[in-house]
């Protein structure tokens, strides 16, 4: 590197950096605000028969209790909704409003009193500390552009000793199909989510207390953990 090459480089400052990230980050946000809001009409034609028995299979084995405060981070659609009890109050949150279009649907062909849903960044949460007993984010983790911002606002608005159950897909150990996920990675990414994020750097990048980790089916490539939300 030459001196004035040195010199440009060493005249970025912390807050250039942070600014180029929030940058990237906005520009993310924006594409996979279009992505959902191409996939809204399609995404339960589409979906529906992968997604829906893991996120009933998880759902079920929550433990929801009544009068339980339930968050639905990335709630899209609506898949999860008419499976929550009744008997509980769940609100759902998501960043494409073509998606919380269809979850609204849903909620009212289904008469769902108990269910709200809102227009909110997971990144960015507008509720306080402690507003919900659990947490349910399926297929959302490796959507959002930084998911450990996302889990630490889930952390913050779970109260202490609460759950957060993960539905999503984590790089596979089997070197193969490692390979395999590298390839694609940037053909997912294009279509709305990342194929690369290791199961067990997410575990320690999160603090989470991981009580179980399940499968749907002994082979399938996405993971149901249910873990204790440790402050
Ligand atoms: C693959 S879909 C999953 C939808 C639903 N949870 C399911 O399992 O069928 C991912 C959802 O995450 C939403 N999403 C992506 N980034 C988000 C963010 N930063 N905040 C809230 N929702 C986000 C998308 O709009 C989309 O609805």
């Amino acid at each position: 590197m030459d001196s004035t090459n040195r010199e440009t480089t060493s005249s970025y400052t912390l807050k250039d950096f942070e600014c180029y990230r929030e940058g990237r980050m906005q520009l993310e946000i924006k594409s996979i605000k279009k992505i959902y809001a191409g996939y809204s009409t399609v995404y339960d034609a589409l979906f529906k028969r992968f997604f829906h028995p893991r996120i009933k299979h998880a759902i079920t084995y929550m433990d929801i209790k009544p009068g339980e405060r339930i968050l639905d981070v990335g709630v899209g659609t609506g898949l999860s909704l008419p499976l929550f009890p009744r008997h509980c109050k769940v609100v759902g949150i998501d960043l494409s409003p073509e998606m919380l279009k269809k979850a609204k649907d849903k909620i009212r062909e289904n008469r769902l009193d108990n269910t709200r849903v809102f227009h909110m960044d997971a990144m960015g949460v507008g509720f306080r500390d402690d507003s919900f007993d659990k947490v349910f984010i399926s297929h959302v983790v490796s959507v959002v552009p930084d998911p450990y911002k996302l889990m630490s606002e889930v952390k913050r608005v779970c109260r202490k000793g609460g759950t957060v159950v993960i539905v999503n897909h984590f790089k596979s150990g089997n070197k193969l199909i490692e390979t395999f996920e590298k390839i694609i990675n940037p053909v997912c990414k294009r279509i709305g989510w990342r194929s690369v994020m290791c199961l067990n750097e997410f575990i320690a990048g999160t603090g989470l207390s991981v009580n179980k980790k399940t499968k749907l089916k002994k082979f399938d490539f996405w993971h149901i953990l249910y873990a204790t939300n440790v402050k």
